[in-house]
């Protein structure tokens, strides 16, 4: 199974209908015909709403942390000083994926864990001292990836212990319901949960930005998916890992990573960059709404020129299109900053155009 998910992702096949089958045993050729059954068209969409400003440029993950099972099993805990050291570079923005569901009763009221929220708090509260927007994105839900009908209750009163509880910080706290939907939790469904989960934010949130992903592990073939409430306050956000082959090539943390050795671009992959950008630029007109990209980075295993190469390319490339984005990752895991001699990497905070003060 794990192969068969990083081949999906990888090749960005529209493939998460193809996994459950395999995964239940029906037939390789059975589930190759679905996915392509299940490629659904670019729709159109009608917005009849004015959407509000989203104040986000340039924007850093901070994963590896609290989406662990607990925080510290992946060998990073988040430091006041990291957030201090991200602004001195100039980001505005975090984006921290936090594993929620770990923390919380796996029966009705599903009351999360108050030592966990105590330190969401914190972090929280020390994004809002360094003077940093800070997106809570619920991570690695992956029960409600293999078993939505049980989970999606779970996750709507996540949302609404979360929303409540922040409900008077300042708009600069976001909310990200749910990082790459995959697997069982795709198609319409995620659209009507994320629906749901807006609805019950609203009781207490009436103008909190809310941030909305597709399916397909959030990346360019989910978009086509995705479908917005009319609400001012909601974005849409998409991945991108392109080629996969490349920025994934030898990751430690995968079963079965693309081998290492990858170079990039090759002939006509900067081409492809421009489709892909294109079919973005698409689908935030389509949606009518400010369209984040949540996460692009390359991992640790590419020689540092390669990575900068890559970053600085897309770093440009998005925005020239006008759209922020969110660097994965500051360290922890594809790492920009060097915990062991407390540095940036200076070639990829060079290649996202950004300098420590
Ligand atoms: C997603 C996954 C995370 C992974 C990253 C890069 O954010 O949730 O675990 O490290 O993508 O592949």
């Amino acid at each position: 199974m794990e192969r068969l998910r990083s081949f999906c992702r990888r090749s960005g096949l529209v493939c998460a209908l193809g996994t459950i089958l395999i995964g239940t045993g029906v037939g390789v050729a059975v589930a190759q015909g679905v996915w392509q059954a299940t490629k659904v068209p670019t729709r159109t969409h009608v917005s009849t709403i004015a959407r509000a400003p989203f104040p986000v440029e340039r924007c850093i993950n901070v994963a590896g942390a609290l989406e662990a099972p607990n925080e510290g099993d992946w060998g990073y805990k988040i430091r006041e000083r990291d957030f201090k050291t991200i602004r001195a570079a100039g980001f505005d923005t975090i984006r921290v994926p936090i594993k929620f569901s770990a923390h919380a009763m796996e029966q009705a009221p599903y009351t999360l864990d108050p030592v966990f929220m105590a330190r969401i708090d914190e972090v929280v509260r020390w994004a809002i001292r360094n003077d940093l927007t800070i997106i809570l994105n619920l991570c690695h839900y992956t029960e409600l990836f293999e078993n939505p009908d049980v989970h999606e209750r779970r996750l709507v009163a996540l949302w609404a212990q979360i929303a409540t509880r922040y409900q008077k910080t300042p708009a600069k706290v976001m909310f990200e319901i749910i990082n790459e939907p995959q697997e069982a939790f795709s198609g319409p469904r995620v659209n009507k949960v994320q629906a749901e989960v807006l609805r019950i934010i609203r009781q207490t949130n009436p103008t909190r930005t809310v941030i909305f992903a597709g399916d397909n592990w959030g990346n360019i073939n989910g978009m086509d998916n995705l479908e917005l409430p009319n609400d001012p306050y909601v974005v849409g956000t998409v991945h991108y890992y392109q080629p996969f082959e490349f920025t994934h090539q030898g990751a430690s943390w995968m079963d079965d990573p693309p081998p290492a050795g990858r170079i990039w671009p090759r002939l006509g992959e900067t081409l492809a960059l421009q489709k892909d950008l294109a079919q973005i630029a698409a689908f935030r007109e389509r949606i009518q709404a400010p369209v984040l990209l949540g996460e692009y980075g390359v991992g640790v295993e590419v020689p540092m020129r390669l990575r900068a190469d890559w970053t600085r390319a897309m770093t440009s490339a998005f925005k020239e299109i006008n759209m922020p984005a969110c660097y994965f990752n500051f360290t922890g895991g594809f790492d920009t900053y060097d915990r062991s001699v407390e540095q940036w990497h200076a070639p990829l905070l060079e290649a996202l155009q950004l300098r420590p003060k």
